[in-house]
């Protein structure tokens, strides 16, 4: 089958038991601040799950597209990527457990005629502290549902905790065919107060690959080795996150999520989602431009098939974002000029080579996203302006880059600088030295490399001499925590909130701000209810360089003005949509580094400036 057939035949399944087709959104988000871009079936349908009636009723189907930032890094494994449809259903309060797992298990066998044998189910552990019990239900009703299809299926050790590393015992998946974890089997969409959540139970697809130990001694569902792969996840979605933890909501809702491109990959008994439909004939047409063979560099043809397909839809939404240096046209903006770096890898430099694809994209997607078709012109001429940018500044690093070699061999601190100051990669300063017959001192780039971030370190300590007290993990947690705590007062306080000044050492943080009255009680909490929601939804901490005037564009938050040069660091917190700050670092690298946010007094400064310590508990 391919993978119209396949999107056909869900929306037909469900729509035969009563389920209403409903369009997929846009990838954009509406009314909603939490996320940069819908990344799931459900996104949309937050205000139904939680008790609002929808107009199409209580059973819904369709195919959303959706997009994962999160997983730029992990594409190039031939079963990630970030622009995927997800295949979803629902029940606003009405079926539960037993249909949802028997419906589910009946398209995947009597539908796509997978064999059962290679299916596997994970379920819900249970957990003291939510006050949620092991899903047993679900357990027998999977018992069941294999013993249907003649198998007999056994239940596996439990992992109780994140999941990776899974019970650490041999399992013999002969007979074991579910399997009990707790992180892992606990969906909710994010931490912030409001939130909704649930147990789920995940399907998983055995490709049959041999695993490997450097993901763990012994292989289990959630294993990272790529030789079982979710394929669908049922979520039983019926708790709320509230200031006292998780509380039962009023419905008990199912929602149902399947990538279809693993759904085709395994219907298609192949192990990689860029053999489908979906993907091949992209890696075709990027084979004819490089001339180069998909097996020849599989990690470079994916991150370029990907990201490609990827920009063409988030720039061709009917709310298209175009590349900026800001929150979503950031994401836009990494996603061309990753792909213009992979494609120069493979040897595709062509000028305006990425429009060129894009008729393929629209094939592979013609009637099902018409908005790609109605936004062709539009996202030719994005593509092409950025390709261009991208390349205009790889041009003048390489035109540096002829005078330096007119001089003779080309040392590690040339190489640094055409890399740092031009986005020239390591790589192509070797080739090009190659060509030009003259060497290239790649251990002394790395050496460079290496003395750049540890000077820079030292410098931003520096740089923050009466601000930041040392460069320890604990003034560091408390840094990135600086960050945050600037954003929640803007957020709860309004925008005359303006950083005055702050004192980090390892036991506190002093923060100086712009605020004519004393906070209540009920603003400091809604302050720290604000940076522990985004602490523990664990978002990344991303540092860029780029000129100040650049740098100010993007709305970054410049406190300290004039102590900066015409290059800045500007640290991103929650893909721009948390904070954005012109800093000199050392922050942490992901949120959840930080430990719990407390704040121990509020006080006044000085007229009309407040000043707040708080503390991390790790
Ligand atoms: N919302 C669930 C997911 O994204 C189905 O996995």
């Amino acid at each position: 089958m391919n993978s119209r057939e396949i999107r056909q035949k869900f929306l037909d399944f469900y729509k035969g038991r009563g389920h209403v087709v409903i369009p997929s959104a846009s990838l954009i988000p509406e009314n909603d601040s939490t996320l940069l871009f819908v990344n799931s079936g459900m996104f949309p349908l937050v205000p139904y799950l939680l008790g609002e009636s929808h107009p199409s009723g209580v059973r819904l189907v369709n195919s959303q597209k959706s997009f994962r930032s999160e997983d730029i890094e992990e594409v190039g494994d031939s079963r990630h990527d970030t622009l995927f449809e997800m295949l979803g259903n629902w029940s606003l309060g009405d079926y539960f457990k037993e249909e949802q797992l028997h419906w589910w298990y009946e398209f995947l066998v009597d539908g796509l005629k997978i064999d059962p044998k290679r299916l596997y189910q994970t379920v819900y552990v249970g957990d003291p502290a939510i006050g949620a019990e092991k899903d047993e239900e679900s357990i027998s009703i999977i018992r069941d549902i294999f013993k249907e299809y003649g198998i007999d299926a056994e239940e596996g050790e439990e992992t109780v905790g994140k999941g990776a590393v899974g019970p650490g015992v041999p399992i013999d998946f002969s007979r074991v065919r579910i399997m009990a974890y707790r992180d892992k089997n606990w969906w909710k969409r994010g931490d912030a107060i409001g939130e909704l959540g649930g147990p789920d139970s995940e399907t998983f697809y055995d490709t049959g690959r041999p695993h490997d130990q450097k993901f763990g001694e012994h292989c289990h569902l959630n294993c990272d080795c790529g030789r079982f792969i979710e394929i669908g996840n049922s979520v039983f979605m019926q708790y709320k996150k509230t200031a006292g933890g998780w509380e039962e909501i009023k419905n008990k809702n199912v929602d149902f999520g399947g990538g279809l491109e693993r759904i085709l990959m395994a219907e298609n008994e192949i192990t990689n989602i860029f053999e489908t439909d979906l993907f091949a004939p992209i890696i075709d047409r990027l084979e004819v431009l490089s001339g180069r063979r998909y097996g020849d560099d599989m990690r470079s043809f994916e991150i370029v098939a990907d990201h490609l397909k990827a920009a063409a839809f988030l720039i061709g939404d009917d709310k298209g974002i175009v590349p900026s240096n800001v929150g979503q046209g950031y994401i836009v903006r990494r996603l061309i000029r990753r792909a213009v770096r992979y494609g120069r890898q493979l040897g595709i430099t062509e000028s305006g080579w990425m429009k060129t694809v894009l008729p393929t994209v629209l094939d592979i997607y013609a009637g099902v996203y018409p908005e790609l078709e109605r936004n062709f012109g539009f996202i030719s001429v994005e593509l092409d302006k950025e390709e261009e940018k991208f390349a205009r500044s790889l041009e003048n690093g390489i035109k540096e880059f002829d005078k330096m070699a007119g001089k003779g061999n080309i040392s590690g601190k040339e190489a640094f600088y055409l890399y740092q100051s031009y986005g020239l990669p390591k790589e192509d300063i070797e080739e090009l030295c190659g060509q030009k017959g003259i060497s290239f001192d790649g251990s002394g780039f790395d050496e460079e490399l290496k003395k750049h971030q540890d000077l820079s370190r030292t410098a931003s300590a520096g740089m923050f001499k009466g601000g930041l007290a040392d460069s320890s993990e604990e003034t560091t947690r408390l840094h990135t925590a600086a960050h945050l705590m600037l954003a929640a007062l803007r957020a709860v306080l309004g925008d005359h909130v303006l950083q005055k000044g702050s004192n980090i050492t390892a036991e506190r943080l002093r923060f100086d701000f712009s605020h004519p009255t004393k906070m209540t009680d009920e603003e400091i909490e809604k302050v720290e209810d604000l940076v522990n929601g985004w602490i523990r939804s664990d978002l990344p901490v991303i540092v860029d360089e780029m000129d100040i005037d650049e740098a100010k564009k993007t709305g970054a938050m410049g406190v300290f003005d004039d102590r900066y040069g015409d290059r800045v660091k500007v640290y991103t917190i929650g893909d721009g949509k948390v904070s954005i700050e012109i800093c000199g670092g050392p922050h942490v690298s992901k949120t959840s580094e930080i430990g719990d946010f407390k704040i121990i007094k509020e006080e006044s400064a000085s007229s009309g400036i407040r000043r707040i310590k708080a503390i991390t508990i790790k």
